[in-house]
């Protein structure tokens, strides 16, 4: 037996005990003849006292002994001695008086240290991961996940749902990213694809009879890895049968709500039951689908008073249909010209052609880039709708609706950060329902599905589908935290002949889509319930919960920006022999393995 407790469970009910401890060196001090090591493993750290009159070998072995070496001792529980108690650690009123260690396993010096908190570049911890992991944040954070991951899972056992796993070599599930392919080699030039989601096959399970369904499943898509993306991520993927919207959100907001007054009683749910609302609404209050409610700041439509006031910038743009849009950094209204010019700057990053602004100092004067041009009456008015008070900073945006809502959307989010108002301990859950059913594809010219192909339009605007698709909603629901889009689901199609008009509408050549969604097609042809479900994405609401920057943070072995595993490199080139068995050949100048035996 390797040990009797675990480091950091030792109390004072343990004081005359005989122990035997294994972990790692966290720290060594040397006071004078006796030696101290902080002994740490996953559960905490205590201090074993290595004294020579205690035992001249146990002192010999910790003489040698560095930070992170492996060891066991062996000793007795006793009281610290008044002066020496540390309050600050659970262990802190004992320590061991060590008569045997041994070393199980020395260790270099690793390349960061893991017994602090120090800024360590992420390059180097994701090429030493493990050491990474080992350091307690990280460990804290591993906790946390399969804490957050055994509650969904209980909560939904005690509701009925079966957890199911479903392949990962399977057929294309577009999720609107690229997939990743598979070569087979037993057919050769066929590809298996990695599912986006198990979208397709949890739609089967309802066909099976399952009725409520649900995995921690991996989903893979290869897509641009901005903000919260990773090539391979984790999502709590269910589906139920003969249920509506309502029941697919209420279990949602129940398992959420749940947890977090569980796992999490030190944070505060904004509103209970989460606030809903449209997606046009979302847009006209804050710029955005996945609407941040944590702090005010919302975007007013100012088009109509723009209209005809003077300023030929708001004039032009309300002529052509399109709006203009304002909002009140609350307080700002002292920023010089140059953090306005970066507001200006970082609104024009995302689309905007101007930043028309009005500050209004402490003691009520004017600055304003375009006040001028407008009567008294008009810009009162203007002010008035934006709730101004001295010391506020108005800013416009005049341009297309998507525009308007980006810039100022991103702008909001922008100052809110700034200016402390996005509390990390607040969570904000809210829906966003009554999406459009096709957002239309400038590019290609065709109508896309907003959410993805097997989502259901309002029953009430299918007719819609054959007169004025655009105007047509879907049964779809994005769940949102923190200004986050941490889940979206839908209830879905379950009949074949209204999936396939959507497959039409959206430019799929039948025959293409029977090639491609055949056996779902057929699927719905043998007593399909009407079903729907959600996917929360784990990695999100974990990053969110442990109030970390990015998913990265709380995946075990995640990729880098450049999706790429820098502990094993992966990708990495495959050898000729392999690519000859796939019935792969690589186009020039693509990189090829080294043989392992260069003999061959
Ligand atoms: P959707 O595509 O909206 O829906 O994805 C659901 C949730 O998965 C998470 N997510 C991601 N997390 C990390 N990295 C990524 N690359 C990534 N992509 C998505 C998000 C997102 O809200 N099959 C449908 C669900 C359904 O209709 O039931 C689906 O996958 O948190
Ligand atoms: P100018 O036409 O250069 O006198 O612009 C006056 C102000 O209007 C400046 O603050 C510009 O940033 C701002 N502006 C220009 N175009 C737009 C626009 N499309 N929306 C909002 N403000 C604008």
């Amino acid at each position: 037996m390797y040990r009797t407790h675990s480091c950091g469970d030792i109390r004072p009910e343990h004081i005359g005990r005989r122990v035997t401890l294994a972990g790692w060196v966290n720290r060594r001090r040397h006071h004078g003849g006796v030696i101290f090591l902080d002994l740490r493993n996953r559960s905490g750290i205590v201090q074993i006292v290595v004294n020579p009159e205690t035992s001249t070998s146990a002192h010999d072995v910790a003489e040698t002994v560095r930070n992170e070496w492996v060891v066991q001792v062996e000793g007795v529980v006793q009281q610290r001695p008044a002066g020496m108690v540390n309050p600050a650690l659970p262990t802190g009123q004992i320590e061991v008086d060590a008569d045997k260690i041994k070393v199980l396993n020395p260790a270099r010096t690793p390349p960061f240290p893991i017994n602090e908190e120090t800024e360590v570049e992420e390059m180097i911890r994701l090429k030493y991961r493990y050491l990474d992991l080992r350091r307690p944040r990280m460990q804290r954070i591993l906790e946390l996940r399969h804490r957050i991951v055994k509650y969904i899972r209980d909560f939904l056992d005690e509701r009925g749902f079966w957890e199911i796993e479903t392949p990962i070599l399977f057929k294309t599930t577009p999720e609107g990213a690229r997939d990743y392919l598979v070569p087979s080699r037993i057919h050769p030039g066929e590809f298996y694809a990695l599912p986006q989601s198990p979208q397709q096959l949890k739609q089967l399970l309802m066909v099976a009879g399952v009725e409520r369904y649900f995995q921690i499943a991996r989903c893979f898509r290869d897509e641009d890895l901005r903000g919260d993306r990773q090539p391979e991520f984790t999502q709590l993927d269910l589906e139920m049968s003969f249920v509506d919207r309502e029941d697919v959100m209420s279990l949602t907001e129940e398992l959420f709500t749940a947890m977090v007054e569980e796992l999490l009683p030190e944070k505060r749910i904004l509103a209970k039951p989460w606030p809903r609302l449209t997606y046009t609404e979302a847009l006209d209050r804050f710029g955005r689908d996945d609407p941040d409610i944590r702090f005010g700041m919302e975007l007013k439509d100012i088009s109509d008073l723009a209209d005809g006031c003077g300023f030929k910038v708001f004039e032009r743009v309300v002529k052509s249909g399109g709006r203009v849009g304002g909002l009140n950094a609350k307080g700002c209204g002292e920023f010089s010209r140059r953090e306005i010019d970066e507001l200006a700057n970082f609104a024009a990053d995302f689309g905007a052609k101007g930043l028309a602004y009005l500050a209004v100092s402490m003691s009520g004067e004017h600055r304003s880039s375009f006040a001028k041009h407008l009567d008294d009456d008009r810009l009162q008015t203007m002010m008035d709708r934006l709730e101004t008070v001295p010391g506020d900073l108005l800013l416009f945006v005049a341009d297309q609706p998507h525009v308007v809502f980006e810039s100022l959307g991103r702008l909001r989010v922008h100052l809110g950060d700034r200016l402390g108002l996005r509390d990390p301990d607040v969570l904000a859950f809210c829906w966003v329902v009554d999406f459009p059913f096709l957002m239309w594809n400038e590019e290609e010219s065709r109508w896309d599905p907003s959410h993805h192909l097997f989502t259901a339009p309002m029953p009430e605007d299918v007719y819609l589908l054959d007169t004025d698709p655009g105007q047509a909603h879907g049964q779809q629901y994005d769940m949102v935290l923190n200004g986050l889009e941490v889940g979206g689901g839908s209830i879905r199609i379950h009949d074949r002949g209204l999936q396939e008009k959507v497959f039409q509408l959206i430019g799929l050549e039948l025959e293409v889509a029977q090639a491609r969604f055949g056996h779902m097609l057929e699927a719905f042809e043998f007593g399909t319930p009407p079903h729907g479900g959600i996917a929360p994405g784990i990695d999100r609401i974990c990053r969110i919960l442990a109030g970390e920057p990015h998913i990265r943070e709380v995946i075990a072995f995640p990729k880098n920006q450049a999706a790429r595993d820098v502990m094993a490199n992966a990708p990495s080139p495959a050898d000729a022999e392999q690519l000859e068995e796939l019935h792969l050949r690589l186009v020039e100048g693509a990189p090829i393995a080294e043989m392992m035996d260069k003999d061959e």
